[in-house]
Parts: structure tokens; C-alpha cells; sequence
């Protein structure tokens, strides 16, 4: 079947601008780590993709090892946008990939060096069938490598025309002030930094959102449903057709230790007071926070990415609902 985007995909999407930047991000974008691979149904990915967009999700995450295996998300995703989305719908969406894990063997199939960076590039718009991708990131920092080579590397694939503008993921505060400074000076504003942060991963409130917000970076946290258990997936056992029981990532069955079991049941009783899911309620707390340009979230049905835009309407939590919050989650 031939897809016909909704006309009315952006009324119903909030548009939040992504740091001091020109750009706006939706509230809720779309990652392809999992289900877009080559072992994954293409059907149902193609309908994630069509679901999304009707939406007014206008971004999509990727990167270089998205799969399994590696790169084929990437092709995938690729197959997508041209049958679907011809050319004209090009200039709707904010395509992003990255580089840093491994990708090919060798010392230059991952990290940071320019070598690398440059050549995964290359690689993903060829996958992609894309001639430039809209951000271009690193996917974590190097040890080695210095950084003034990996923010050079960044700035010089803007000038040549391969992506719109930079970002870096999973940088730790004091790493991140220092890149985003050095591609400032460079004439190459970094856009955003996509970290993990949910309710049960809140490494960036002790500090890195405040670079953000002082540099005028915006923020994608990665992973807001911590995989899936910041939802009512796992609330009667492990289902067949979940990521725990798929095993094909890093979730597995022990992050499902019974303290963190009762931790996830007394926070859906809370959503269901807020008359919310607890996925809902999970998005609209990582939201609530204004330096958080968009959050990136994963699905395996299109039934997920509608709850997930429904969160919109309740974003607003009352002081006694945040400490609530506090005490299931203290440790
Ligand atoms: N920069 C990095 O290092 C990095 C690392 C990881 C991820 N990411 C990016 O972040 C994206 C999202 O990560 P993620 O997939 O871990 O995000 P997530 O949103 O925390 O988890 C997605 C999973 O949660 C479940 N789910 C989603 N919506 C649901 C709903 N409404 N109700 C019930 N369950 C729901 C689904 O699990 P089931 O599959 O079990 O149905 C889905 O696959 C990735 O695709 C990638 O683009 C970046």
C-alpha cells in the first residue's frame, strides 16, 4: 500500500527549539536502535516510520551500528524514505546518525579519530541513500583520541556539506563544556547532547543539564521508558514479543530485580491516579524540564508512539505528585 501522510500531522505535535539554535525539534522523536534492523519485520518498521510522522514526529535517530547487524537500520530506514517519502518530504524531517562504537575491524572502525568519523559518514549517507544527514554526532567520548581531532572532524563535515549541524552523545559534564566551547570557536555551534536520562538514570541532573543550558546546547535524552520498564510492559511478567524476552540488547531480566518490580507498580498506580499511562507519565517528567529540547524514544508497535504523543496533553505534575515521585524512587 502507497502512504499518504495525515495533512493534519503538525497541529496535534508541540515544537520545542533545540537550545539557542534556528532549529525546533518535536516533543517526542523517534530512535531506530531497535526493530529496524534486518532480523526485524520491514513491514511493521515501515508503519512505525508511517505512524511517527502523522504524528508531526518529525526526527528520526540513528546510527552507524543500529541493526542487528550493524548498518542495517540505516539501509532500512533508507528503503523507507524512498518508497514513502520521495523526494519533496525530504525537507520535513531531521534525520540524525552518529559514530563512535564499533563498526568495522581495525583501528579505525570506531572512537573518535577523523579517519573514522569521516569515513562512518560516508557510509551511513550511502546506506541512507541520503545525500547529507540534518545532525551529525559522536556517539561518546574518546580516552585517546584529543578532542580538538573529533570537534575539528565535526566542524569540517558541516562545511563540506554531509550534515546541517553537530552533537554529541553520552559526554560527561566537564568533557562536554570543553567540546562545546572548542566547536564555538571553530564557527560550528554544537546543537545538542543526547544523553541517557529517565526516571531511574538521573546522571544529568548533576550538572550536565546545567552546561546545557549555560552554553545554550539543547538535550535529547535517550532511553525515557529505561527500555521499556517505565511502562505497564513488564507489569504481569515478561512478554513473548518484548525487549527483555527478544534478547537481542542490553536488557535483560535482571533489571527486573523485584525492588525495581514494586518501584515500577507503585509509579503506574500514580499515572493511573493521573489518569495517564505510566509510559505517559514517564515522558511528561523527563519533559517537564525546559532545557530538554525533545525526547528520543524507541517502540515496536505504532500503538506505542500514540501513547506516547498522547503525554502532550498532561505534562503538568503538582508539587505533591513530584514528591511522591521522590520517595518510590529513593533508594
Ligand atoms: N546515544 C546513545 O548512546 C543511545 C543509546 C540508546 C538509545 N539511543 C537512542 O534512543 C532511542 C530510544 O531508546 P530506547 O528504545 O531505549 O527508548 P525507550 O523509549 O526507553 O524504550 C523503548 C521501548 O519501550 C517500550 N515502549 C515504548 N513505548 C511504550 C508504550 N507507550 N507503552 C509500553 N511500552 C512502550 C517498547 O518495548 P518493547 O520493544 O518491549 O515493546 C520500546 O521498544 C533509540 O532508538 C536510539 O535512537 C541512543
Amino acid at each position: 500500500m502507497s502512504y499518504i501522510p495525515n495533512i493534519n500531522r503538525y497541529e496535534q505535535m508541540d515544537y520545542r527549539r533545540c537550545g539557542q539554535s534556528g532549529l525546533k525539534l518535536p516533543a517526542i522523536s523517534l530512535g531506530l536502535w531497535h526493530n529496524f534492523g534486518q532480523l526485524d519485520d520491514f513491514e511493521n518498521a515501515r508503519q512505525l516510520i508511517h505512524r511517527a510522522f502523522d504524528l508531526g514526529i518529525t526526527h528520526f535517530d540513528l546510527a552507524n551500528n543500529y541493526g542487528p547487524p550493524p548498518g542495517s537500520a540505516e539501509e532500512n530506514y533508507g528503503k523507507i524514505l524512498k518508497q514513502d517519502f520521495g523526494r519533496f518530504l525530504r525537507d520535513e524531517l531531521i534525520i540524525s546518525t552518529k559514530a563512535g562504537y564499533r563498526m568495522w575491524p581495525g583501528p579505525y572502525g570506531e572512537w573518535g579519530s577523523r579517519k573514522y568519523l569521516i569515513s562512518s559518514l560516508d557510509q551511513s549517507l550511502k546506506r541512507t541513500g541520503l545525500n547529507y544527514v540534518d545532525i551529525f554526532y559522536h556517539h561518546r567520548p574518546d580516552p585517546e583520541t584529543p578532542l580538538e581531532e573529533s570537534m575539528q572532524a565535526l566542524h569540517d563535515i558541516v562545511k563540506s556539506g554531509k550534515a546541517l549541524y553537530v552533537g554529541i552523545s553520552n559526554y560527561p559534564a566537564e568533557v562536554a563544556r570543553k567540546a562545546i566551547q572548542m566547536l564555538k570557536e571553530l564557527g560550528t555551534p554544537c546543537l545538542l547532547h543526547q544523553p541517557k536520562y529517565s526516571l531511574f538514570e538521573r546522571w544529568v541532573e548533576d550538572g550536565l543539564l546545567d552546561v546545557l543550558e549555560e552554553t545554550g546546547t539543547g538535550c535529547i535524552p535517550y532511553s525515557p521508558l529505561a527500555q521499556g520498564l517505565l511502562s505497564d510492559r513488564y507489569l504481569k511478567g515478561i512478554p513473548k514479543d518484548s525487549r527483555v524476552a527478544k534478547g537481542v540488547g542490553f536488557l535483560t531480566e535482571s533489571h527486573l530485580s523485584p525492588d525495581k518490580l514494586e518501584k515500577i507498580k507503585q509509579l503506574n498506580e500514580l499515572a493511573v491516579e493521573r489518569s495517564t499511562t505510566l509510559a505517559q507519565m514517564a515522558l511528561a517528567w523527563v519533559l517537564k524540564d525546559p532545557r530538554v529540547s525533545s525526547v528520543l524514544i524507541g517502540a515496536s508497535r505504532p500503538e506505542q508512539i500514540s501513547d506516547a504523543v498522547e503525554c502532550l496533553e498532561k505534562l503538568y505534575f503538582e508539587p505533591e505528585e513530584l514528591s511522591a515521585i521522590e520517595n518510590i524512587l529513593k533508594p
